[in-house]
């Protein structure tokens, strides 16, 4: 708990051969009935350099977990073995899947210690996205349960290299094992959630990587954290925004001097141009120091000026903009939290005060509920426009996730957003009103939650219902 920023920063590149492999590259069509394992196993993995193992589990004992890569409309199949001694699932972030597949609590049975479950899906939409548990998550992902999912466009852009950079925090004790008194403390639940002291890219504090220095190089990053806020920056480069949340923007655009802001779950896809310089990845923190994450060297010889212009990523069929004149907006009214003043909440069907909420793991209520109720937030109609106005009454900014859709945030605090992208996680600032936008076309039931862990397992989760008819 007590590690502190220059024992944060000070880990070296160097780490122990045996423990850290680079993630292994799979396609989906491995084992002989096609499918590929993902078998969740205990590793002994140092973080800390100098420090104790950490007690990491892990998909295949690497962490991140494989990077699954499949072409769009290809299909996944992947066999989930339970290695663990308690129930998990997996939940794959961000693709407009079948909803019997999206591995949440509403779509499965959790699979238990021992079991295994195959999850078989196409996938819709090309871009970046990830894999995480969905029972448990706050623990789970803590622990090292993670990987991205990276669909690739039928026809890849052939003019780039890549690098996938897996960010993530954790809350380490001095001696580099992970802290585990805090698990379910109701005051880190409400305030900003399990917030970490260890930085880790691609599993590895502060890493040396390399690209290409005569291609340009297109950087996939997710935000695998249980509850920060990233706030990035790319120094040594003026990085396009190729993508958010895997989909493409229409027109890409320079990411300037603000930092890219990435709630936890959310993902960007940057392009930067051919160039000999060393570019360095940065995590502006809440004191506003730039803390550097990690490096990529440019190797080799960059051939001639790269000035011609960044094309857009192809489309996966998103529109740009939604008319939504004349569609009433759903109101999720988000409240609780430290200094939010929330006096009680309907908990499992009874109003009980905030004393009883506290007692029973619960700081956050959505429309005066805490935590899943038999009712949907909304029904909606297969095709249905909807539209959902995020009020945040805290004092903390929430990152909104809705399974198996994209959204678009259309107004902030009623001022109507110039710039539109589409997200699946999009975060809400303390005291302010998103507006987003959608078309339910995909039907199921599928969750509405924040996705700082914490605050998901402390009351901020809902779901909605798209009906065939
Ligand atoms: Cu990435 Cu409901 O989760
Ligand atoms: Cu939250």
């Amino acid at each position: 708990m007590t590690v502190n920023r220059r024992q944060m920063f000070a880990g070296t590149a160097a780490c122990l051969a045996v423990v850290c492999g680079s993630p292994i590259r799979l396609s989906a069509q491995e084992a002989s009935d096609g499918f590929t394992e993902l078998k969740i196993a205990r590793v002994n993995r140092v973080l800390l350099e100098g420090g104790k193992e950490a007690g990491l589990w892990t998909y295949n004992g690497v962490n991140p977990g494989p990077e699954i890569r499949v072409r769009r409309h290809g299909e996944v199949k992947v066999r989930l073995v339970n290695g663990l001694d308690e129930p998990t699932m997996l939940h794959w972030h961000g693709i407009r899947i079948d909803n019997a597949m999206d591995g949440s609590p509403l779509t499965q049975n959790p699979v238990g210690p021992g079991e295994t479950f195959d999850y078989v899906f196409p996938v819709p939409d090309a871009g970046t996205y990830w894999y995480h548990p969905h029972i448990g998550s706050s623990r789970q992902v803590e622990h090292g349960l993670y990987g991205a999912l990276i669909v690739e466009e039928e026809t890849p852009p052939a003019d780039m290299s890549e690098l996938t950079l897996v960010l993530d925090d954790w809350l380490i004790n001095d001696d580099g094992t992970i802290n585990q008194e805090t698990f379910g403390d109701i005051r880190m639940a409400a305030h900003a959630g399990r917030m970490g002291n260890w930085f880790t890219v691609n599993g590895e504090s502060r890493p040396h990587l390399v690209a290409p220095a005569g291609r340009r190089l297109r950087l996939r990053l997710l935000n695998c954290a249980n509850a920060r806020v990233m706030n990035l920056q790319v120094k040594g480069a003026e990085p396009h925004i190729l993508a958010l949340d895997g989909q493409p923007l229409g027109k890409p655009r320079v990411l300037g001097t603000e930092p890219l802001q990435l709630g936890p779950g959310g993902r960007a896809d940057l392009l930067i141009r051919r160039a000999t310089e060393q570019i360095t990845l940065a995590n502006v923190n809440q004191a506003n120091e730039p803390l550097e994450v990690a490096y990529i060297d440019r190797e080799g010889a960059q051939d001639e000026k790269d000035t011609s212009d960044i094309a857009a990523l192809p489309t996966n069929g998103l529109p740009q903009t939604m008319d939504v004149s004349g569609v009433t907006a759903r109101k999720l009214v988000m409240e609780g939290g430290a200094m939010g003043g929330l006096t009680g909440a309907k908990l499992r069907g009874r109003d009980v005060d905030m004393r009883e909420m506290v007692q029973n793991g619960m700081a956050w209520a959505f429309n005066g509920v805490a935590g899943i109720t038999e009712e949907p937030f909304a029904n909606l109609k297969l095709g249905e426009t909807a539209v959902f106005d995020f009020i945040n009454k805290t004092a903390w900014p929430h990152a909104m996730h809705l399974h198996g859709h994209h959204m678009l945030p259309v107004m902030i605090d009623d001022k109507p957003l110039i710039t539109q992208d589409w997200r699946d996680t999009a975060v809400v600032a303390a005291n302010s009103t998103m507006r987003v936008a959608f078309v339910a076309d995909n039907p199921g039931k599928w969750m509405l939650h924040c996705h700082m862990l914490e605050h998901q397992a402390a009351g901020m989760m809902t779901w909605v219902n798209v009906e065939i008819d």
